[in-house]
């Protein structure tokens, strides 16, 4: 099994370049098949995530052209079957996506019930609200969420929860609806506001994406489009965290620096120096790290995808902290690894209580899942000594190159898949 082999305590330093957001582009990669004409899609991450559902879509018709590394076309006119499952799509979140996309196109979905994240309850209640709101039947069997509906009608919904998953099906759902939908209490995610435009750069009427409130005017159908995925933002923030966990100084190139407000504000309030240009920003961090308090919220708040990440940095830092998560209750398994490695974490419910430590020692650990498995990694960084990290697959599906652009940054950490290449690599670097 592949794993990651590590020697911790370099300060990371240089510039690293951000690829496109793997939030956006999974919701994207889905709407693309709302149109019988071809879309081009650019920035896309090849990270597995989304080689699940371009796959996915060839099972069902759909022909995916990849023009280069980032670069894809997709045509959905030859789209065969509305039924949608196999092994690798009921392991990720998003597959949830191709409902709203084939509901939408073709008022008849049957899509496996998704999988993704062990990171606490993800319900799905929202989403299925919406969809009987603009009029299709939904039920549940044999491990598939089945929706039809005879005709699609606007309507006034109003979200229990903000979700951005249930934001994004309805607003695929409504864009090619009848009538006019307006979705209360949205999420206003970065990339919900990506998949409005893209959806309205095919045609769409969609407005007040990035606001609470989300008006959708239906239109008859959609055509192709060209375009750019928004830059990650979770991508981002774990370089500007690792700059803080190795006291080290990292530019992190092609971002939009509003997306990483709630992230820099943080870092500010550690200790870490900001500088900040168009499309890209920069982390020093030559002071020792203060303690802080941190709540994770929808955006405009704090990400709850970047808590692994600010809990990693907090255990290092002076004083005790504070960790608060709102969103997902069993997003905190990694603080038993991150215990192994020196950490003095007591986790209440949904608190995190952390007593900075002055350093991390090396140890072989598990990553749990795909930020908190990152976030294991920038923790191994900064540690004294080797460490080894397992189950890489969950930080691969998020991450495109992680380890590799972790390298030119100079950090000593190798993808090794033997003993055999793990003694090498530690002989290597002595
Ligand atoms: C998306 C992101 C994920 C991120 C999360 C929150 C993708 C593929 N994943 O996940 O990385 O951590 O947003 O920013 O984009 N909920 C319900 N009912 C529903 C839907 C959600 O109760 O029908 C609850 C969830 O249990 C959770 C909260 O709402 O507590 C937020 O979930 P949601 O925003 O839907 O997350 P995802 O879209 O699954």
């Amino acid at each position: 099994m592949e794993q990651y082999a590590i020697k911790g305590g370099n300060p990371l330093v240089g510039e690293v370049e951000i690829g496109g957001a793997k939030n956006a582009a999974l919701p994207i990669i889905a709407a693309s098949i709302m149109t019988d004409e071809t879309v081009q899609v650019d920035n896309m991450p090849d990270v597995r995530d989304t080689n699940v559902l371009l796959d996915a879509m060839q099972d069902i018709g759909v022909l995916i052209n990849r023009k280069d590394r980032h670069s894809v076309s997709i045509n959905a006119s030859q789209v065969h079957n509305f039924v949608v499952d196999g092994d690798s799509i009921r392991k990720i979140r998003a597959s949830y996506y191709f409902i709203g996309a084939l509901l939408a196109k073709y008022k008849s979905a049957e899509v496996a019930l998704p999988g993704g994240c062990d990171i606490g309850c993800r319900a799905i209640d929202q989403h299925i609200k919406g969809f009987r709101a603009l009029g299709a039947d939904v039920k549940i069997e044999y491990g598939l969420i089945k929706a039809h509906a005879e005709r699609l009608k606007g309507s006034h919904i109003y979200m229990d929860v903000v979700s951005v998953g249930a934001t994004i099906n309805i607003m695929m759902v409504a864009a090619l609806a009848e009538g006019t939908t307006i979705i209360e209490n949205a999420a206003k995610e970065p990339h919900v506001v990506d998949l409005a435009n893209f959806l309205n750069s095919m045609g769409a009427n969609i407005k007040g994406a990035g606001t609470d409130v989300i008006r959708i005017r239906g239109v008859h159908s959609l055509h192709g489009t060209e375009y750019a995925i928004i830059p990650d933002q979770i991508e981002a923030g774990t370089f500007m965290f690792a700059a803080a966990i190795t006291k080290g100084d990292i530019t992190v190139k092609n971002v939009i620096p509003k997306h990483l407000e709630s992230i820099t504000a943080k870092l500010l309030e550690i200790g870490c120096e900001i500088e900040e240009s168009d499309d890209a920003v920069r982390v020093v961090a030559a002071k020792p790290l203060r303690h802080t308090q941190v709540k994770t919220l929808p955006y405009p708040g704090f990400p709850t995808d970047m808590q692994p990440q600010i809990t990693v940095a907090l255990a290092l830092s002076n004083g005790t902290s504070i960790v608060t998560e709102s969103i997902f209750e069993n997003r905190f398994k990694y603080v038993d690894e991150l215990i192994r490695m020196g950490a003095s974490i007591k986790v209440e419910g949904n608190t995190a209580i952390v007593n900075g430590i002055g350093q991390y020692t090396g140890a072989s650990i598990n990553a749990p899942d795909l930020r908190a498995g990152a976030a294991l990694v920038l923790a191994a960084l900064a540690a004294e000594g080797y460490s080894c990290i397992e189950d890489i697959h969950y930080i691969q599906r998020g991450y495109e190159d992680f380890h590799l652009k972790l390298q030119m940054l100079g950090a000593q950490i190798e993808k090794v898949d033997s003993s055999k290449e793990l003694q090498k690599f530690k002989l290597k670097i002595g």
